[in-house]
């Protein structure tokens, strides 16, 4: 399963970065306003070149559309994609006019990411249209009373039995549990904050372990020596 950052403030990303193997980056508007109004950076352009340039062409870039008509999510759709490079996914609402743009844009060998994603019926419709990911919002559809990792699994399954190519991008997590269920699964990405990702190895017990072994090796050798000085 690919793994990426949902974010787009560069010192998060180069964080996660520097510690964990990492696929790609993630945005979407609402990422880009709080991020950029922090930063005093209004043009999303800014926030997302800074990106591009530290992660390089061969990573995952995907990047929203935020027109409302299909003919205008095509045209922006292309620029975002002239703008980022090759590897920048344009992430279109899996909507009416969503579908039609997703055909399009997949058509013309653009890579697309199908987003909003609360049901399978809805990620069917995207998979057919051609996107590449469909991105279901796994802790907002637990937050609608449903079971947001079933329906991500559901989704994957249905890709699966109807021969799509297209891939899960399990999106919207709110803790390590939703996350691991769906590597179990053998989906094809996720992507998650850095809090998310921090806690996929947060953990005392290890810590603890780990730091026996540093005092028994310091009480054979002396504190500040490693295998490295002995
Ligand atoms: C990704 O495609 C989504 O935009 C994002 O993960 C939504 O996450 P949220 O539910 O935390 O806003």
């Amino acid at each position: 399963m690919k793994l990426l950052i949902d974010d787009a403030d560069i010192q998060a990303i180069r964080r996660v970065y520097e510690y964990y193997p990492i696929d790609g980056v993630t945005t979407n508007p609402s990422i880009l306003a709080r991020v950029g109004l922090t930063r005093g950076k209004r043009n999303p352009y800014e926030l997302l070149t800074e990106i591009r340039e530290f992660v390089g062409e061969d990573a995952e870039l995907h990047v929203q559309a935020v027109s409302q008509r299909a003919e205008d999510m095509v045209e922006e759709g292309i620029h975002i994609a002239e703008m980022l490079g090759k590897n920048t996914y344009i992430k279109i609402p899996a909507v009416k006019e969503g579908l039609k743009a997703i055909r399009i844009l997949s058509a013309e060998g653009y890579r697309v990411t199908a987003t909003a994603i609360y049901t399978p019926q809805q990620a069917f419709l995207a998979g057919k249209a051609g996107v590449d990911y469909a991105a279901p919002y796994v802790n907002r559809i637990d937050n609608m009373g449903l079971d947001g990792v079933a329906v991500t699994k559901r989704i994957h399954d249905l890709f699966q039995k109807n021969g799509l190519k297209t891939q899960v991008l399990a999106a919207s997590f709110k803790n390590t549990r939703q996350l691991l269920e769906l590597v179990e699964y053998g989906v094809g990405a996720s992507t998650a904050t850095e809090t998310v990702i921090s806690e996929l190895c947060r953990n005392e017990t290890v810590d603890r372990a780990v730091h026996a072994f540093l005092e028994d090796f310091e009480s054979l050798c002396g504190e500040g020596h490693t295998m490295l000085n002995v």
